[in-house]
């Protein structure tokens, strides 16, 4: 094997455009660079089919002048480079174990309306799923909260805005929900759910990139979820951005993290209460937003 093309998996067909270990390299340090994304080797292949799309869709026939094209900054190109990298996996009521701690969080707290941001919201299940849960908290399905979500890939933020979901994946919820929360499709639309307007309407899908300087975000959250996004980053850029979200958070405030995100490197930041939930430590309290 050519030691600098990139390896291909045993038994996979040849490739259609030309992709060099160099230009794997070149990906994840533009990656890592604007998004604090970490990509190792074993995603070698994940990054081709990944991108071999835009290159198909932008008409190049190689990665190297697909990558150069993108040395400007303000190429449009970039939008799509990074929504392409990104990993959305996601579902409604997602490691459920949180979301009762969550409505006995909001229903014993005075703060109204209740704020809570899911950060990394994805295609919008998770931040979905935090209105539903309010709902059923307060007993209303006007509920006195404000949920904001965010995320770094504007496709995913588009999904959510728009609430509309293949049947399946709502399989996991109980009549009451489905009935309470979702509309069925039927013509062209059969087969999909939507999100009702009154919970949409509690959920603002907002754009914001961790390793920004700026987030546009403003005010305190009682809750904050970011859930299955650390993973992504490195220990060092993990802290920072943790550093950062607890700020945000109000001094009872809870942080919940996903289920296999350890931050015990962050026990400066953020002190253990439960299952991957955390308050923010003690000496971390009453920090300004930066
Ligand atoms: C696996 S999904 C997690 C979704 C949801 N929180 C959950 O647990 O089901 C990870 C999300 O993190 C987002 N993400 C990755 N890097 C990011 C960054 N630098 N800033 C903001 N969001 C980022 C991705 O776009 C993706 O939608």
């Amino acid at each position: 094997m050519d030691a600098d093309v990139a390896p291909r998996l045993p038994g996979s067909p040849a490739r259609e455009f030309s992709y060099a270990r160099r230009d794997f390299q070149r990906v994840r340090e533009m990656i890592y660079a604007h998004a604090g994304i970490s990509l190792n080797d074993s995603k070698t292949e994940m990054v081709y089919s990944r991108l071999a799309r835009r290159l198909r869709m932008t008409g190049h026939r190689e990665f190297g002048t697909y990558l150069d094209m993108l040395a400007d900054d303000a190429h449009p190109e970039w939008e799509h480079f990074v929504n392409a990298l990104t990993t959305n996996l996601t579902e409604f009521f997602r490691e459920a174990h949180h979301y009762p701690v969550l409505a006995q969080h909001a229903r014993a707290s005075s703060s109204r309306p209740y704020r809570v941001w899911s950060a990394a919201c994805s295609t919008g299940e998770e931040p979905y799923s935090l209105a539903m849960t309010l709902c059923e908290a307060f007993q209303t399905d006007e509920p006195p909260v404000d949920i904001l979500a965010t995320d770094l890939d504007t496709q995913v933020l588009d999904k959510g805005a728009a609430g509309i979901y293949e049947m399946d994946r709502v399989d996991g919820l109980d009549s009451t929900r489905l009935k309470r929360f979702f509309l069925r499709g039927t013509g062209t639309r059969a087969g999909q759910v939507r999100v009702r307007a009154n919970i949409r309407k509690l959920v603002r899908f907002q754009q914001l990139n961790f390793h920004s300087a700026e987030w546009g975000v403003s005010g305190q959250f009682d809750a904050v979820f970011c859930r299955n996004v650390l993973i992504y980053f490195d220990k060092p850029t993990q802290h920072r951005v943790l550093r950062r979200l607890s700020a945000f958070l109000s001094a009872d405030g809870l942080f919940f993290a996903g289920h296999s995100e350890s931050l015990l490197h962050a026990a400066d930041v953020f002190t253990p209460i439960g299952k991957t939930v955390y308050r923010p430590a003690a000496a971390n309290r009453g920090r300004l937003h930066g």
